[in-house]
């Protein structure tokens, strides 16, 4: 079984590749450039441009699941996600753009349905494990009236990948899901309250919005990060956004944490889960392999799902435990 990654010239693209060997699983690495990509024992590399859809989907044809970690996806995540779907091969993605993620969503299913394939986008340390927390909080409070999915993380390194996508989605505004349908978010949010600290969040467009409406049947959704996040990421505009570095070094990487919450609001009262890890872009790695994996083992139905449609929650989440994430519902 050969896992397909595009973007593998990346940094994020390299971590996948890195994660698929310590599995020993074989990666075929695709890209536009052949310089770019490093050919590794157990590895392969084919070249495809995003302007020849018939080479990309040779590139993808005999894989069993496609990893897409060329962003920023609403730039170039169209034509990866057209050749999977031809080439009849599952697909994951890294992506964090809370408005591609709910096009894709919205409208990849039928394709995947027809190609008998599985599309799960969102993929990394906010929008998998963001999604899958929200599935487990909300079933404590049935039927939800509010979520709140909120991305805690203390400021950290990004890399020039998630620096270029950031400011590729701040210019479209956060969204929220209210009355049946997705509109712009009114802004305000009072702090999420911690054990010891109490949190200022701020609107983001995080990608909770587009996938946790999908599988809770909450009146209301919601996405917040923390304000001095939300302040670091509006000021990647594209110039600003090329001045981040291209790779983080490995200390620098493995110092980063992630934390995501969910807040389900219902009958049954509030219900709080977290989940948190370490080195967000190694444990984005883990978790679209994860996915990768699952899929082409079978253990999802065809269609474009979002991370808790597509896998049993609590049995991914516990997954990630051995690379150091803990979670929790109270
Ligand atoms: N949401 C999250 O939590 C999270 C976490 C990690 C990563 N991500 C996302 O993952 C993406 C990648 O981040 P990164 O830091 O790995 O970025 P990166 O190092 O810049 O890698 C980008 C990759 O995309 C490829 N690419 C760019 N433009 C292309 C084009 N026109 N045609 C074909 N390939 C193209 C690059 O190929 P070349 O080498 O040929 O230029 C490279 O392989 C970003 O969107 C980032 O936001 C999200």
């Amino acid at each position: 079984m050969k896992i397909a990654v595009h973007g593998a010239s990346g940094f994020t693209g390299g971590l996948v590749v890195a994660e698929l060997a310590r599995r020993g699983v074989p990666a075929v690495l695709v890209g536009r450039s052949r310089e770019r990509l490093r050919e590794t024992a157990g590895t392969e590399v084919r070249v495809a441009t995003l302007d020849d859809p018939d080479a990309l989907a040779a590139a993808f044809a005999d894989c069993a699941a496609v990893v897409n970690t060329a962003g920023p996806f609403t730039r170039w995540g169209g034509p990866v996600l057209r050749a999977a779907l031809a080439a009849r091969v599952h697909y994951v993605d890294t992506s964090g753009e809370q408005g591609q993620i709910h096009d894709v969503l919205a409208t990849a299913g039928p394709d995947a349905e027809r190609a008998g394939v599985t599309v799960v986008p969102a993929l990394a340390d906010d929008g998998g494990p963001g999604d899958l927390i929200a599935a487990l909080t909300a079933a404590r409070v049935a039927p939800g009236r509010e979520i709140l999915v909120a991305d805690l993380r203390a400021p950290g390194a990004a890399s020039r990948g998630t620096a270029r996508s950031m400011a590729s989605i701040v210019a479209r505004g956060p969204l929220e899901y209210a009355d049946g349908g997705w509109r712009p978010d009114d802004g305000g949010h009072d702090p999420v309250v911690l054990p010891g600290e109490r949190v200022e969040v701020a609107s983001f467009p995080l990608p909770g919005v587009a996938t946790v409406p999908r599988h809770v049947p909450a009146a209301r959704v919601r996405a917040a990060m923390r304000a001095d996040v939300v302040k670091l990421f509006g000021s990647f505009d594209p110039g600003a956004a090329e001045l981040a570095p291209a790779v983080l070094d490995e200390a620098t990487r493995r110092a980063g944490r992630w934390f995501m919450l969910a807040r389900a609001t219902g009958d049954g009262g509030t219900a709080t889960g977290t989940v948190t890890g370490p080195d967000p872009y190694g444990l984005t790695a883990v978790i679209a392999v994860e996915g990768a994996l699952r899929l082409a083992r079978g253990e999802a139905r065809p269609g474009a799902l979002t991370p808790a449609q597509a896998f049993e929650p609590a049995g991914f989440l516990d997954a990630l435990v051995p690379h150091g994430v803990a979670w929790r519902v109270e």
